[in-house]
C-alpha cells in the first residue's frame, strides 16, 4: 500500500443499525489454504476465499516460488507443486504487510534445500522474527534476520524434529514450526503452547492428509510424504464480523445478523466478553464447513457493564482488543486488559495506537505495559479524527467510533482496511436505517 493511496473517510453518527451482513472469508484460513495447497499434489479449489491485500500478497509470493495461483473474486485455485516442488530463486519474496505469510512461509522455506530471502513493508519490518528464527535454527536451518527483523534469509535443508515450548502464545510461531515439521527427517516435531491459540493450520494439514495430533497443551506433527489437494469453503472471518458485533452494542437500539461466521473456539473470546458485558448474542444454523465450526450470529444491544480481560483469555480475542477498548467506553465502570503485551508487536503497537484512537474521539483510556484501562461514560463519544497509523484494525475502530459518536469521526488512512476487508466501509454504511 502506498502513501499516495492514502484516504480520509468521514463517518457520520448513526441513530440505529439494523440488517444482515456477510463478511469475507477468514484471512488466517485463506493464507493457510493457499500455502498448504501449494505444497499439495494436484489442484486445490478454495471457495469463499477472503480476497484482501494480505491474502493477495500470499498469492503473489507463491507465484514468485513458481506456483500457479488464480484468484477470481471469492474463488481461488492453486496448482500444488508438492512438498519439494517450489522454485526458490534469489529474488526476495515480498510479504507486504502480512505477518502470517512471513512466519508461515519461513517454516516451509526452512524445509527447502535452497536459500531464500523474505522482505516486508515498513510495518512488517518492525515486527519480531527471532521468535521463528530460533526454533528453525534448532531444527537445522540457517536463518539470518536483520537485528531480529526482516529482511530475513533462510537456507533450508534436512531438518531435525524438535520439541519446542513456545515462549509466547502465538499461532503464527506454532504454525511455522509445524510446517517445518512436515519436512523433518523423522517425527514427531512437537510444539508446546502456554495457552491455546488458533488451530487452523492443524485442521487444514490434517484434512490434507498429514499426521497431526493435539492434546494436553501440545501439538505434534510427523513428516509427510505428500499432501492431498483441498476443495474447501472458507468460513466468514470472525475478526471481520467482530466490528459489526461491536457496532451493534455501541449504537443503542441496534440489531444485526452476521451470516456464515467461523466460530472456532480459539477465535471467539470477543463473544464471551460481550456477553459478560450484557450484550445478547445468539447463534443459529451451526454447522461444520471445511472442518471448522460455522454459525449465523444475531446480536442485540443492551446496557453494558465493565469487565476485565486477563492473559488466559487474550489469545482468543487478540485481534479484537482494540474494538474491546472502544466498546468499554460505553460500559458502566472501568474495564481493563492485562497480559496482552503481544499487542505491541502487531501491525502497529496496538497498545499505543488503540489508546491514541480512543482518546482522539473523547474516550477515557490509559495504557499500561501490557494492556489498558478504560473508564466508561454514559454519553456518546465526542468524535474527532483517528489516524489508522498504518493498521487496518485501528482504521475500523475509527469508523465504529464515528457511528457511535455525537459529531462523527474522520478516519485518516482509511484505505488500510483493505489489508483484511476491502468492502468494510460500504458494509457499515449499508446498515444505517435512516
Ligand atoms: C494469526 C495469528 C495471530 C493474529 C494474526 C493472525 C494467524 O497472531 O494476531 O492477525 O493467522 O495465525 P499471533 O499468532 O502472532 O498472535
Amino acid at each position: 500500500m502506498t502513501a499516495g493511496a492514502a484516504q480520509a473517510v468521514c463517518i457520520e453518527p448513526a441513530t440505529v443499525l439494523r440488517g444482515d451482513v456477510s463478511v469475507p472469508g477468514d484471512k488466517s484460513i485463506s493464507h493457510r489454504a493457499l500455502l498448504i495447497g501449494a505444497l499439495a499434489e494436484g489442484e486445490s479449489e478454495i471457495r469463499g476465499f477472503g480476497g484482501s491485500a494480505d491474502t493477495l500478497t500470499t498469492a503473489s509470493a507463491l507465484r514468485t516460488l513458481g506456483v500457479t495461483v488464480e484468484v477470481d473474486g471469492e474463488r481461488a485455485r492453486v496448482a500444488g507443486v508438492g512438498l519439494h516442488g517450489l522454485r526458490v530463486s534469489s529474488a526476495p519474496i515480498d510479504c507486504g504487510n502480512a505477518g502470517t505469510l512471513m512466519r508461515l512461509l519461513a517454516g516451509i522455506l526452512a524445509g527447502q534445500p535452497t536459500a531464500a530471502q523474505l522482505t516486508g513493508d515498513a510495518s512488517l519490518s518492525r515486527r519480531p522474527l527471532e521468535r521463528i528464527a530460533e526454533p528453525l535454527r534448532q531444527m537445522g536451518a540457517t536463518v539470518k534476520t536483520t537485528d531480529g527483523h526482516a529482511p530475513m534469509a533462510i537456507e533450508g535443508g534436512a531438518l531435525q524434529p524438535i520439541r519446542y515450548v513456545l515462549p509466547v502464545a502465538s499461532a503464527q510461531v506454532k504454525s511455522c514450526v509445524l510446517l517445518a515439521g512436515l519436512f523433518a527427517t523423522s517425527g514427531p516435531t512437537e510444539v508446546v503452547e502456554p495457552l491455546p491459540t488458533r488451530d487452523h493450520t492443524e485442521r487444514l494439514l490434517r484434512s490434507s492428509g498429514a499426521r497431526v495430533a493435539a492434546g494436553a497443551g501440545a501439538v505434534r506433527i510427523w513428516p509427510a510424504g505428500s499432501l492431498g489437494p483441498q476443495s474447501l469453503d472458507v468460513p466468514g472471518d470472525f475478526s471481520s464480523a467482530a466490528p459489526f458485533l461491536a457496532a451493534t452494542v455501541l449504537v443503542p437500539g441496534s440489531e444485526l445478523r452476521v451470516h456464515g461466521v467461523g466460530v472456532n473456539p480459539t477465535r471467539i473470546g470477543f463473544i464471551h466478553v460481550l456477553e459478560r458485558m450484557g450484550a445478547r448474542i445468539s447463534s443459529f444454523n451451526r454447522r461444520v464447513v471445511a472442518g471448522e465450526p460455522v454459525a449465523d450470529l444475531e446480536i442485540t444491544a443492551g446496557e453494558l457493564t465493565a469487565t476485565s480481560i486477563e492473559a488466559a483469555e487474550v489469545a482468543t480475542l487478540i485481534d479484537e482488543l482494540p474494538l474491546f477498548a472502544l466498546v468499554a467506553t460505553r460500559a458502566h465502570g472501568t474495564s481493563t486488559v492485562s497480559g496482552a503485551e503481544e499487542l505491541r508487536v502487531k501491525e502497529s503497537d496496538r497498545i499505543e495506537t488503540t489508546t491514541e484512537a480512543v482518546r482522539a474521539v473523547g474516550g477515557k483510556i490509559s495504557h499500561t505495559r501490557d494492556g489498558f484501562s478504560v473508564r466508561g461514560m454514559s454519553r456518546r463519544l465526542r468524535g474527532g479524527r483517528v489516524d489508522a497509523r498504518g493498521d487496518h484494525r485501528i482504521a475500523m475502530v475509527g469508523a465504529l467510533a464515528g457511528l457511535a459518536s455525537r459529531g462523527g469521526v474522520t478516519v485518516e488512512g482509511a484505505h488500510w482496511v483493505t489489508v483484511s476487508y476491502p468492502g468494510f466501509f460500504e458494509a457499515i454504511e449499508s446498515l444505517r436505517t435512516t
